[in-house]
């Protein structure tokens, strides 16, 4: 049997960086660590921070005179102040390329601009996005939902680091056929675009595809429609131990992918246990 594991597959740079940052702040400090929401969307990530004495909260209320760690997405820019006002010591760990975006929507909405966020309005990057132009912007998540805005005003589109090339074009094309003054940036990461090709790449010749990793991260989810476009015996785990070892007894090309916070340990595991079961 091959297999095959997909290149730019596991933890993005933004995702190795906050851990690496939360490890060292648990080496370094003596104060009690918490991150502003879950770290990443992965509960063995998750189960092993907590083991280390970091906790996540929901609220800065709840982080009073600790360490906080901001985590790849990034906040809302009121809440660095809200966090000196309550002793808290921030660990930023704010993804660079998500940090662009926030500066443009900054600069932006302080030229007179009108900010227009392509994304999900509930997904935490987006919301801090959104605290960086006073929480005024258009977040617009389909092209049809230009109709309900205001497009007479000098507007400055960006996108949500993680969404894909089609919504960006269908939403921007739209835009720039009503708005006379518009301003693009293209800010979609590349680590999204990669991984989603190379996911397509494996799945188009593989006997069965697994994606690996947690249910709720929605660029696993992204990963795994893709892999059933072309692939249609393809399966979404979130451990070794989910693997059901006897899909593989007819394959004879096994493909494996794993979304941006998935940690190597696991796509290791999930690897030997299909070596166990008679490898290449
Ligand atoms: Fe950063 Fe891209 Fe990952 S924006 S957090 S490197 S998906």
């Amino acid at each position: 049997m091959k297999i095959y594991v997909a290149q730019n597959s596991g933890f993005c740079f933004g995702v190795k960086r906050a851990l690496r940052k939360t490890f060292e702040a648990v080496k370094q400090k003596n104060r009690k660590i918490f991150t502003y929401g879950p770290l990443i969307h992965n509960d063995q990530v998750i189960n092993k921070l907590k083991e280390s004495g970091v906790n996540s909260v929901e609220t800065i209320d709840d982080a009073k005179d600790s360490t906080l760690i901001i985590r790849s997405h990034g906040i809302p820019l009121d809440i660095y102040d809200k966090a000196k006002l309550n002793n808290i010591e921030i660990i930023d760990a704010t993804c660079p390329f998500v940090r662009r975006v926030q500066e443009i929507a900054k600069e932006y909405y302080n030229n007179g601009y009108k900010i227009v966020i392509v994304g999900n309005p509930k997904h935490p990057e987006v919301i801090g996005i959104n605290g960086w132009c006073d929480n005024t912007a258009y977040i617009i998540e389909e092209y049809n939902q230009i109709n309900k805005i205001d497009t007479t005003q000098k507007m400055c589109v960006v996108a949500q680091t993680t969404i894909t090339l089609e919504k960006w074009n269908s939403i921007v094309n739209e835009l720039s056929k009503k708005v006379k003054e518009l301003r693009e940036f293209n800010t979609i990461c590349l680590a999204t675009k990669d991984r989603q090709e190379a996911c397509a790449e494996i799945a188009k010749k593989v006997d069965l595809m697994i994606v690996i990793g947690g249910y709720h991260s929605s660029n696993t989810q992204k990963l795994f429609e893709i892999s059933k476009n072309y692939c249609n015996n393809s399966i979404h785990i979130e451990t070794a131990d989910e693997l059901p070892i006897e899909l593989l007894d007819k394959c004879e090309k096994v493909g494996i992918t794993a979304g941006a916070s998935t940690p190597d340990w696991i796509i290791n595991d999930v690897v030997k246990k299909i070596e166990n079961k008679g490898g290449d």
